[in-house]
C-alpha cells in the first residue's frame, strides 16, 4: 500500500534554536520487578519502547538537538537503541544522572548542552497523543517559562496548578494531599536558558530532590510563569503503575489498529518532518530487522 507522506515546511529559526531534554532516569521502583533489569523508559508501550513516544513528541515539535539523561546503568541501553540520532536526521547526546536527585537536576546536568538556548524538557515516561500545535506555539513564544495544565480526576498524584478566572497561575503545589484544583501539570515544560541558574540555586526538598515544582514556584514569584491549558482532545497518558502502563499500551494499540498508522514511529516522523529525505529514509528502513514495524515503514513509500 502506498501512503502519501506530506513534508512539513522548513522549521522557523526559533525552533532550530530550541533544544530538548528527555529525562529518563529514576529507579522505576513502582514498576518493580519489571524494572529490575530494564529501565522504565525502555518498557514496551504496545509495540515500541516507551522513550519512542516522548522522543517523537520533541521531533514533531521541530526539535532536532536532544539530550537524553539517564542512570549510569541505562545510558548504554539508550545509546544502543537510538545511537547518535543521525539516521533520524537529529542529534542525540547522552548524560548520566548518577542518582535520582530530582527532575530539576536535568538543568544542572544539561547546563552546557542548553547554553543560551530555550529548552523543552519532557519526562521519558510521559506520553502525548493528539495535535501538538500547543507545543509548537509554546516553543515559538518568548515566555520565560511555560507549563501546561491538564484536567484529571486524580490531581494529588501530580504537580497541581491553581488558576484565576483569566487563566493566570495563583499557586502551584507538588502532589498536594488536598489539591486546590484538578489541573495537573504534565511532564513537559518549556523555558528560557535562565532555568539553569534557577535550578542551580534550589535547595533539595524534604525527600532530598530538587523539585521541578520549586523551579516553577520561583518563576511564579517572579511573575514569569505561564500556563497553557490543554484541551480534552489531547491525550496525556500515564505509565507510572503496571495498570496505567497496560492502559497506555491498549490505547496505542486501539488507535494504531483503527487507523492502520503507527504512533511514534521515529523513522516516519523524521521523514514527515523533513529531517531526512526519501533516499535516506529508504536506507534506514532497509537496515531494520524484518518485522511488522519495518513493513509499516516500507508501506509509507510503497515499498511492499
Ligand atoms: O508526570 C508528570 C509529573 O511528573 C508532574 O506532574 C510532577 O510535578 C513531577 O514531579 C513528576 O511527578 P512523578 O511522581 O511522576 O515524578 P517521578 O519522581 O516519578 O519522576 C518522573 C520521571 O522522571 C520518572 O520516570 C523518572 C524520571 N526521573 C525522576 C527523578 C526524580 C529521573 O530521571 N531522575 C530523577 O531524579
Amino acid at each position: 500500500m502506498r501512503r502519501h507522506v506530506a513534508m512539513r515546511p522548513k522549521r522557523q529559526k526559533r525552533m532550530a534554536e530550541t533544544c530538548g531534554i528527555i529525562l529518563a532516569g529514576g529507579a522505576g521502583t513502582r514498576l518493580h520487578p519489571m524494572t529490575a533489569v530494564v529501565s522504565k523508559q525502555l518498557q514496551p508501550v504496545y509495540d515500541k519502547p516507551m522513550i519512542y513516544y516522548p522522543l517523537s513528541t520533541l521531533m514533531l515539535a521541530g526539535i532536532r538537538d536532544i539530550l537524553i539523561i539517564s542512570t549510569p546503568h541505562d545510558v548504554p541501553h539508550f545509546q544502543r537503541l537510538l545511537g547518535d540520532g543521525s539516521r533520524l536526521g537529529i542529534s542525540i547526546t547522552y548524560a548520566v544522572q548518577d542518582a535520582p536527585r530530582g527532575i530539576a537536576e536535568a538543568f544542572i546536568i544539561g547546563r552546557e548542552f542548553i547554553g543560551t538556548r530555550r529548552v523543552c524538557l519532557i519526562l521519558g515516561d510521559n506520553l502525548f497523543y493528539g495535535k501538538l500545535d500547543f507545543l509548537r506555539k509554546a516553543l515559538a513564544s518568548d515566555a520565560p517559562a511555560i507549563v501546561f495544565g491538564y484536567r484529571v480526576q486524580d490531581p494529588e498524584r501530580y504537580g497541581v496548578a491553581e488558576v484565576d478566572a483569566t487563566g493566570k497561575v495563583i499557586s502551584i503545589e507538588e502532589k498536594p494531599a488536598h489539591p486546590k484544583s484538578n489541573l495537573a501539570i504534565p511532564g513537559l515544560y518549556v523555558y528560557g536558558p535562565d532555568v539553569c541558574d534557577i535550578a542551580a540555586n534550589l535547595q533539595p526538598s524534604a525527600r532530598g530532590e530538587v523539585e521541578i515544582t520549586d523551579v516553577h514556584k520561583v518563576y511564579l514569584e517572579q511573575g514569569r510563569l505561564h500556563l497553557i491549558e490543554l484541551g480534552r482532545g489531547l491525550a496525556w497518558l500515564d505509565t507510572g503503575t503496571p495498570e496505567s502502563l497496560i492502559e497506555a499500551g491498549t490505547f496505542i494499540h486501539a488507535i494504531e489498529k483503527r487507523q492502520g498508522m503507527k504512533i511514534a514511529c521515529l523513522e516516519e516522523v523524521a521523514l514527515r518532518q523533513g529531517f531526512i529525505d526519501t533516499e535516506a529514509y529508504g536506507s534506514v528502513v532497509a537496515a531494520l530487522p524484518r518485522s511488522d514495524y519495518r513493513r509499516y515503514c516500507e508501506s509509507l513509500l510503497g515499498g511492499l
